[in-house]
C-alpha cells in the first residue's frame, strides 16, 4: 500500500523519545519531511540526526515547553514555517505522576491539565490555519488505553485522557467538512523510558523487582508482552497518511488485546 506521505509536512509532539521519537522516524521513513519537539535541545539534536540516519529523511526540531502557551504558538509558527505549512499534527506530551485522588493537590492538577489536555487544545488551535490549508489535514493524539478503561493508580492520567478523547470526538465532526480527519491512539503498554518508570515506581510500592512488576503487567495481556514503540508508529503513520480516507472520530488502542473492554 502506498501511504501517500512523501513530501507530506508533519509536526510531532513530545518526540525527543519514546512513542514520538518513533512516530517521527516511521514518518520520516514513508518520505514525510518532520519536526520534532520536546523541552532538551541536546536531546532532540540527538534524536533529529538519528532519526535522519536511519531513514535518510529531513528532520528538523524546535524546543519548546508544551505546558507553555507561547512554546505552543512559537512552535507551530517555526515549524509551518520551516515546512512551508502542515499536513500532519500529531499531540503527545510527558505522562503526569502516578498517584490516587488523595496524593494530589489542586497545584498537581493544574499541572497534568495544562500538560496532558490544554497543550492538545493549544496545538490543535495553532496548527488548525496551516490543516485547513493542506489538502489532507490529519490530526493524531497519543493519549492512553485508560480512555476505554481507567488505570489503577494513575488518577490524573485517567481524567485528561479522557477529556483529550471527548476532544477528538468534537473536534472530528466539526473538522469532517473541511476534510480533516481525526483519531486518537491510546496505548497499552509500549516499551518506554516512562513505562520503564512505572514498573519501577509500582515493584518500590509492592516490594519486588522491576523485572517482576513487568512480568506480573505483562501476564494480563493477552499477547504477553509489552508492545514495541515501532509497532505503534505503523498504525499512528497510517491514520495521518493520505490513505486513510475514511477513518475519523476513532479511538483505537495498541495494547496487545490487554484492555477488555468492546
Ligand atoms: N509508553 C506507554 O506504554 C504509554 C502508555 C499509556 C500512555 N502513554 C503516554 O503517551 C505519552 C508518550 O509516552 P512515552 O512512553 O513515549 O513517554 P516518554 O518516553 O517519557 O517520552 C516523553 C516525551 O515527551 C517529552 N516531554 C515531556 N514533557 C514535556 C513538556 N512539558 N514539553 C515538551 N515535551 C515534553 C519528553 O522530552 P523532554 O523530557 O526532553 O521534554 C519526551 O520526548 C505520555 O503522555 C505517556 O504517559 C504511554
Amino acid at each position: 500500500m502506498d501511504l501517500g506521505l512523501e513530501g507530506s509536512r508533519a509536526l510531532v509532539a513530545a518526540s525527543s523519545r519514546g512513542l514520538g521519537r518513533a512516530v517521527a522516524r516511521e514518518l520520516a521513513a514513508e518520505g514525510a519531511r518532520v519536526v520534532i519537539t520536546s523541552r532538551s535541545k541536546g536531546t532532540l539534536e540527538e534524536a533529529a540526526a538519528g532519526i535522519a540516519g536511519e531513514t535518510g529523511g529531513q528532520v528538523g526540531w524546535v524546543a519548546a515547553d508544551l505546558r507553555r502557551a507561547e512554546d505552543v504558538r512559537r512552535l507551530v509558527a517555526e515549524a509551518a514555517g520551516r515546512l512551508g505549512g502542515l499536513d500532519v499534527l500529531v499531540t503527545n506530551s510527558g505522562g503526569p505522576p502516578a498517584g490516587d485522588f488523595e496524593d494530589f493537590g489542586d497545584e498537581a492538577w493544574r499541572e497534568a491539565f495544562e500538560l496532558n489536555l490544554l497543550s492538545v487544545v493549544r496545538l490543535v488551535r495553532e496548527a488548525l490555519p496551516h490543516l485547513r490549508a493542506s489538502r489532507s489535514g490529519r490530526i493524531l493524539n497519543i493519549a492512553s488505553s485508560s480512555i476505554k478503561q481507567p488505570i489503577e493508580g494513575l488518577v490524573l492520567s485517567n481524567t485528561f485522557r479522557a477529556g483529550v478523547a471527548g476532544l477528538a470526538k468534537s473536534l472530528a465532526a466539526e473538522l469532517a467538512p473541511e476534510g480533516i480527519l481525526v483519531n486518537t491512539i491510546g496505548p497499552g503498554r509500549i516499551s518506554t523510558d516512562r513505562v520503564r518508570q512505572l514498573d519501577e515506581a509500582r515493584a518500590k510500592e509492592l516490594g519486588i523487582t522491576p523485572e517482576e512488576a513487568k512480568a506480573r503487567s505483562e501476564a494480563g495481556i493477552p499477547l504477553g508482552r509489552y508492545g514495541t514503540p515501532e509497532e505503534l508508529a505503523r498504525l499512528a503513520t497510517f491514520l495521518v497518511s493520505p490513505a486513510n480516507s475514511y477513518v475519523t472520530g476513532q479511538a483505537v488502542l495498541v495494547d496487545g488485546g490487554m484492555v477488555r473492554a468492546l
